[in-house]
């Protein structure tokens, strides 16, 4: 059997205790390492409350070697977790199916997720149109699609969730990085000078968001002039562009101007 479970954001005690049965009985234990990451759990405060040590498992194991995983799975009970919620924002839909065609059994064990968590901002969640994310330029590409997305969904009426982007050691970046707030406001601002398009101009409301489910976690709304130089503390950061909100997301979104 192959379990995939969802870790919840925060910190170890984030897992479902039928999550935390699962992996008691797994022979080996795989962590999705590269799409994002606990507020506050390092990997050996993981594997003390799992009793088990944990193989940590990048882009390439799970995109290009999953047989490595999935071979096991074919005679013992293994676990692959992933941070947030299994099929949420990544979708692990890949190793599902992999899964599947070999003959695996495979269970779901779910969890919060950045998607569901953001319903504390007070916007409605049914009011969120497509979900998008702002990546690092790289040399010859600076895609526009998050700016597209944001416009597309105004036009709707509806929300837009901005992922920010997570760089891996290997990709040329020193240590993992992870882009913040303040990165993706200037990325938009850019895209923005180009297309002049007026889809961001410094009244633009924004709701940012740092550490979704942790004690320490930051929501602040207000403009893009207002918060675009604001220090939202320690990563994971998303952002929200609200379209037309409701009196009582107007009403939330005032309360995070404060
Ligand atoms: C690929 S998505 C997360 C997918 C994950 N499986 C889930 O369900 O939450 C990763 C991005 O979501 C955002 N994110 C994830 N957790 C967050 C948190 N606790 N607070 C704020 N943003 C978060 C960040 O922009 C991060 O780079």
């Amino acid at each position: 059997m192959l379990y995939l479970i969802g870790l919840g954001l925060n910190d170890e005690k984030d897992i479902s205790i039928k999550g935390l049965e699962a992996i008691k009985f797994c022979s080996k234990v795989f962590l999705e390492s590269y799409t994002s990451m606990l507020n506050k759990a390092t990997k050996s405060e993981l594997e003390k409350l799992y009793g088990k040590e944990i193989i940590l498992a990048d882009r390439t194991l799970v995109e290009q070697e999953s047989n490595k995983i999935l071979n096991n799975a074919k005679t013992d009970d293994i676990a692959f977790l992933v941070v947030g919620d299994v099929f949420s924002a990544t979708t692990h839909t890949d190793l599902f199916q992999r899964a599947l065609k070999k003959g695996i059994k495979v269970e779901v064990i779910n969890n919060t997720s950045v998607m569901n968590a953001i319903g504390i901002t007070g916007l409605q969640l049914y009011k969120f149109g497509k979900t998008t994310s702002i990546t690092y330029p790289e040399e010859n590409f600076k895609p526009e699609t998050a700016y597209d997305v944001i416009k597309m969904n105004k036009a709707n009426k509806l929300h837009t969730l901005v992922l920010l982007d997570i760089k891996m050691k290997e990709k040329g970046f020193k240590e993992r990085t992870f882009m913040i707030i303040n990165e993706a406001i200037k990325t938009l601002k850019e895209i923005e000078q180009k297309r002049n398009e007026k889809i961001i101009t410094s009244n633009t409301k924004l709701i940012g968001c740092a550490r979704l489910g942790s004690t320490n976690q930051v929501i602040k709304a207000g403009t893009i002039k207002d918060l675009e130089k604001y220090d939202f503390g320690n990563p994971l950061h998303c952002l929200i562009i609200p379209a037309e909100m409701h009196f009582i997301e107007e009403e939330m979104f005032e309360h995070y101007k404060k």
